[in-house]
C-alpha cells in the first residue's frame, strides 16, 4: 500500500494501478463502517484508493473542526488490513491550492435536514467531493448509508455532472445498535449509552411502518416518543422524507428515508433507515 501526500505523487502513483478504480473518501479516524466500504471497493475493483482529509470547508463551526479526531497510524493500519493499495493524505494546499476559486453546490437536495441546521456544511462537502473527484478519476466511489442526505446530494451532484458512479453501502452499527461514528469518540460514558436510543427509535419507527402503518406523522411521533424516554436526548429534527427528493411527507406511500439529529451534549449524531 502506497501513502502519498502531494496531487504530484498522487498522479503519479494513479497511473500505475490497474482500472477500475475504487475511491473511498474520507475525514480518517476510521472505524468498521470506513472498513466496510473500502472491503466493499477491494471486492468490486481492480484497484482501491482512500482519501484521507479533514475538509475545513463543510464545518460551520471552527471549534467542531478544532476538536474533530485524527490518528494517521491507526487510519493507516486500517485501510491496509481492509486491502487499499494506495492512500492519499492531502495537506490543505494540496486540495484547495492558493487561487482556488469554486464551489459546487446541489440546490433543493441540500436545503432541508443537515442542510437547514447546517448552511454551508453540503456545498462544502460537494466541493471537497468534486475536487477529489477531478484529482483521482476514480471509476466508483463507495459511500456509506449512514450519511443519507450526503449520499443522495453526491448522486445528484454526479449524475448532473456526468462523472463517476457512486455505490451506496449499507451502516455498520454497535451491537446496542448506534451507528458507528467517528464523533462517537466525544461521547462521555453515560452519552455513549444513551446514545442507543437513536437506533431503537429508528427501529420502532420502521417496524410500525412494517406493520401497515402509513401516517407520516405517527410514525414521527412513534420515533420521538422513544427517544423522550432518555433525558440526555435533546432532538434537532426527525423526519420521514420521500426517499428521492427528501421533501417530508404525509403518507407513506413510496420508498422513504426515517432519519433523525439529536445532541448528546455537545455531540450531535445523525442516524438514519429506509423504509419501503
Ligand atoms: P466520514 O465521516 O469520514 O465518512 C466517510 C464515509 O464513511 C462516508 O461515505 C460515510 O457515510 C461512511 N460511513 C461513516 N460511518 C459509517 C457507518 N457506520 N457505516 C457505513 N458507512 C459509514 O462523510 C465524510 O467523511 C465526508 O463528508 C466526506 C464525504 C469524506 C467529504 O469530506
Amino acid at each position: 500500500m502506497e501513502v502519498v501526500r502531494s496531487r504530484e505523487e498522487l498522479r503519479r502513483a494513479l497511473a500505475a494501478l490497474p482500472r477500475p478504480l475504487g475511491l473511498v473518501p474520507t475525514m480518517g479516524w476510521l472505524h468498521a463502517g470506513h472498513r466496510s466500504l473500502i472491503a466493499q471497493a477491494r471486492e468490486e475493483c481492480a484497484a482501491v484508493a482512500v482519501s484521507i482529509f479533514v475538509n475545513p470547508r463543510q464545518f460551520d463551526d471552527p471549534a467542531d473542526l478544532a476538536r474533530y479526531p485524527r490518528g494517521e497510524a491507526t487510519d493507516l493500519a486500517l485501510c491496509a488490513g481492509a486491502g487499499a493499495d494506495l492512500v492519499w493524505i492531502p495537506g490543505v494546499d494540496d486540495v484547495y491550492p492558493p487561487g482556488f476559486d469554486t464551489l459546487v453546490t446541489v440546490e433543493r437536495l441540500a436545503w432541508p435536514l443537515e442542510g437547514a441546521a447546517r448552511p454551508h456544511h453540503f456545498a462544502g462537502v460537494t466541493t471537497v467531493v468534486a475536487v477529489l473527484f477531478g484529482v483521482v478519476r476514480p471509476d466508483r466511489a463507495y459511500f456509506g448509508e449512514k450519511d443519507g442526505q450526503q449520499l443522495r446530494v453526491i448522486d445528484r451532484m454526479v449524475r448532473d455532472l456526468g462523472i463517476t458512479e457512486i455505490i451506496r453501502c449499507p451502516t455498520v452499527r454497535e451491537p446496542d445498535g448506534l451507528a458507528l461514528s467517528s464523533r462517537n469518540v466525544h461521547l462521555s460514558p453515560e452519552d455513549r449509552a444513551a446514545a442507543a436510543i437513536l437506533a431503537r427509535a429508528l427501529f420502532a419507527g420502521r417496524a410500525a411502518h412494517d406493520g401497515g402503518e402509513r401516517s407520516a406523522d405517527a410514525i414521527r411521533a412513534i420515533v420521538r416518543t422513544v427517544l423522550s424516554t432518555e433525558a440526555r436526548a435533546d432532538v434537532d429534527y426527525v423526519s420521514l422524507a420521500d426517499d428521492a427528493t427528501l421533501e417530508e411527507l404525509t403518507v407513506v406511500e413510496r420508498p422513504a428515508l426515517l432519519s433523525l439529529a439529536v445532541r448528546f451534549g455537545t455531540t450531535r449524531l445523525i442516524d438514519n433507515v429506509r423504509l419501503g
